[in-house]
């Protein structure tokens, strides 16, 4: 491709496909989806509320507050949805995650089917899965200002869904049992007692029902190197391995059909968003984004590098309620 362009077309074309981030300052950044997209906006006062050491259920590590501050500082115009048929190497993340998902869904009905996100502030997620796969449509989140922005951007989209402000420890009875396929994305990861967490979402979920479950793996270089740029941001979540993932969806009585790291390297899963608006904060996302799509490039391009414990940003684990399970 890259043969028949002049030097200049080159110098363009490698701007925009490894440098350029999809931002402008003051816009936010709608990068990937593996990790929740709130991982990238945030105003960067550098004075976000730290975690909170309050005993939540699950043993929440982040808490009620620091998502509602979060949500509230986080800059409007609100992220366009996912859109997996975009080229380039910006959605590379995007078109990888909806290969993983036709996979899932393959040889199901989704059209009559009924989907929620747990921790569905600000989804970019509800509208794709909508418009993709026919799915009706719901989310569950605890801060008024992540619903909100949640119930516009399915308006936007023209998608009918509904979005309920609650508490996924207490679902609203109706709630209970009602869905074929529950999410999460950058979710469980907050909670010390994984399993418990998992228990709670679980209740969502018809007996049959499959939930997809994201979360950042910080077990490798990348949470070594998350601790060294905030420690803070670090200790909100819990570092799992595929294996501990994997074992607290047992504990929580679901069975595992595939629980697994995802792509190669994404230095984006790197949260620096409580810095300052400095050089260092610039110099640092800008060079993540670079690293991330030259390794991306060649992922494309020439050859699937190994997902492993070591450099992979996600590990994702699609598990099912059993049968009998109410
Ligand atoms: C990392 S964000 C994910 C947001 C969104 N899925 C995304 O990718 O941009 C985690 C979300 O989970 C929500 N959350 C955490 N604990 C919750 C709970 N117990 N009940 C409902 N929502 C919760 C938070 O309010 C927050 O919006």
């Amino acid at each position: 491709m890259y043969a028949r362009l002049g030097p200049n077309a080159i110098v363009t074309r490698v701007w925009h496909e490894l440098l350029r981030p999809e931002h402008k300052v003051g816009a936010p950044r709608q990068f990937w989806i593996g990790i929740p997209t709130c991982y990238h906006f945030g105003r960067g006062d550098g004075d976000l509320s730290e975690p909170t050491n309050v005993e939540y259920p699950g043993g929440d590590q982040a808490g009620a507050e620091f998502w509602e501050d979060w949500w509230q500082r986080t800059r409007l115009p609100l992220p366009p949805a996912l859109d997996p048929q975009r080229p380039g190497l910006k959605n590379y993340e995007v078109r990888r995650f909806h290969q993983a998902f036709e996979q899932l869904f393959k040889g199901y009905d989704t059209s009559s089917m009924e989907l929620v996100e747990v921790g569905c502030a600000q989804s970019v997620y509800l509208p794709y899965f909508a418009k993709n796969y026919g799915f009706k449509v719901a989310g569950i989140d605890r801060s008024e200002t992540g619903c909100g922005r949640a119930r516009k951007i399915l308006e936007r989209e023209g998608i009918k869904g509904e979005i309920y402000c609650a508490d996924f420890f207490a679902i609203p009875p109706e709630l209970v049992g009602r869905f074929d396929v529950v999410i999460s994305f950058g979710v469980i990861e907050h909670f010390k007692r994984t399993a418990e967490a998992l228990r709670a979402m679980a209740k969502l979920l018809k007996p049959g029902g499959r939930m997809f479950d994201d979360i950042p793996n910080f077990t490798g270089v990348l949470g070594r190197y998350q601790k060294l740029l905030d420690r803070h941001m670090y200790e909100a979540h819990v570092p799992l391995s595929r294996e501990k993932l994997a074992a607290a969806h047992r504990e929580a009585g679901l069975e595992i059909e595939v629980c697994d790291y995802f792509m190669p390297v994404c230095l984006e899963v790197i949260n620096v968003e409580r810095w300052p608006r400095n050089l260092l904060y610039w110099f640092t996302i800008r060079s993540h984004t670079a690293i991330s799509r030259a390794v991306w490039f060649v992922d494309d391009h020439f050859v699937r590098l190994p997902q492993n414990r070591w450099t992979s940003p996600f590990i994702y684990c699609v598990s099912r309620k059993p049968l009998h399970q109410a």
